[in-house]
């Protein structure tokens, strides 16, 4: 029986793999870069050290029977080495996707009755500068490759672009501001026989990272309707096997535009552990082990508010009054997500 799951990376998302794993009986390998990682605990293996350690990389293929991943910035090439023997969840390819701004935005627009904001690609100052004057000045640039959490991004104005001129800017791209009413996610989990979804959600950041998770999104049902069939148009494209949140902005005309996609689960979905009969995590597991997903069935209103930075030494009052996560983590440091809430609403 196939029963053994290797996971690139050992973040927060790998500790709640490995838990929803454990309860299936699965047992699981993490490859972690870190020394100190949160699934340190949670899972029933490790090998610590760098992807492009070939003799610890071929110990952890050997590991386990199927792979996944909790962070969609690894080597692509890394992700072709361990699919030429066993199968990966989601496919290298939708993973290169996700892991470049250029490529992902390339992709999407490519959909028919897809969009995302409007961009430009930026290889030096001159293409910064032409790119800003087409967007009324005001943009976001974005490093393509790396970021996370609003880290490589930078707003930009002509009052600041000067600063710009010293740096490095080959591989970014610049992305007109969009003046949306709300963030909503979509998360889609599909095996090879069937695709589900779980219901929009409101997502609040703050200074680029995500804050506040409400289920479910205050939005119409047409709009609803809308953002679960784009989502869905997305992974049929992508030819998916494995969860994909899809991250949306709705502007002012009510129009739907693609922010990102991530090839994994999502801390918008993080409401589903305690407040779905079947979370996302759980929905991983059976994709990659059943070849099934099953329906959500969301349980109740609810909101999940991430603990950022130094949030983490109100720790002991929150244990009192939520559900807590705690993710572990061996330091504290300002907008890391060091756990995370749950409430209903
Ligand atoms: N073009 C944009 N217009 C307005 N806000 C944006 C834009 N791009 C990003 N943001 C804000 O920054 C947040 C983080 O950006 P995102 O591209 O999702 O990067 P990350 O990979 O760090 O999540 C978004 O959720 C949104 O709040
Ligand atoms: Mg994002």
């Amino acid at each position: 029986m196939k029963n053994k799951l290797g996971i690139l990376g050992g973040g927060q998302l790998g500790m709640f793999i490995c838990k929803a794993a454990a309860k299936k009986n699965i047992k699981t390998t993490i490859f972690s870069t870190e020394e100190n990682f949160s699934a340190k605990e949670f899972c029933n293996n490790f090998l610590i050290g760098n992807f492009d350690n070939t003799p610890l990389m071929e110990k952890f293929i050997d590991s386990s029977d199927y792979f996944t991943i909790e962070t969609e910035n690894i080597p692509s090439h890394i992700l072709k080495k361990i699919e030429k023997r066993k199968k990966l969840f989601p496919s290298s390819n939708i993973v290169e996707i996700a892991q470049n701004r250029l490529k992902e935005k390339e992709f999407l627009n490519s959909i028919k009755g897809i969009k995302t904001a409007n961009y430009e690609k930026v290889i030096n100052y001159d293409s910064l500068k032409s790119g800003l004057t087409k967007f009324n000045n005001n943009g976001i640039l974005k490093s393509c490759e790396m970021g996370y959490d609003g880290k490589g991004q930078f707003r930009i104005n002509e009052k600041n672009l000067e600063k710009f001129n010293e740096r490095n800017l080959k591989n970014f791209v610049l992305e007109e501001i969009v003046n949306f009413k709300k963030e909503i996610s979509v998360i889609v989990c599909s095996s090879q026989k069937n695709i589900i979804t779980y219901p929009p959600v409101e997502n609040i950041h703050k200074d680029s990272i995500l804050r506040e998770t409400i289920y479910p999104a205050k939005i119409n049902a047409k709009l609803t309707k809308d953002a679960i069939n784009m989502a869905i148009k997305i992974s049929n494209e992508l030819k998916l096997e494995g969860v994909l949140a899809v991250e949306m902005f709705i502007d002012n005309d009510n129009k739907i535009l693609i922010n990102e996609l991530a090839p994994r689960p999502h801390n918008s979905g993080h409401w589903s552990i305690d407040f779905c009969q079947y979370s996302q995590f759980e929905n991983l597991i059976s994709l990659i082990f059943n070849d099934f997903v099953k329906e959500p069935l969301p349980i109740k209103n609810c909101k999940m508010i991430n603990v950022i930075g130094k949030e983490y030494e109100k720790k002991e009052n929150l244990i009192k009054k939520y559900q807590f996560y705690d993710y572990f983590k061996d330091e504290v440091r300002d907008s890391r997500k060091m756990g995370h809430y749950v409430f209903t609403d």
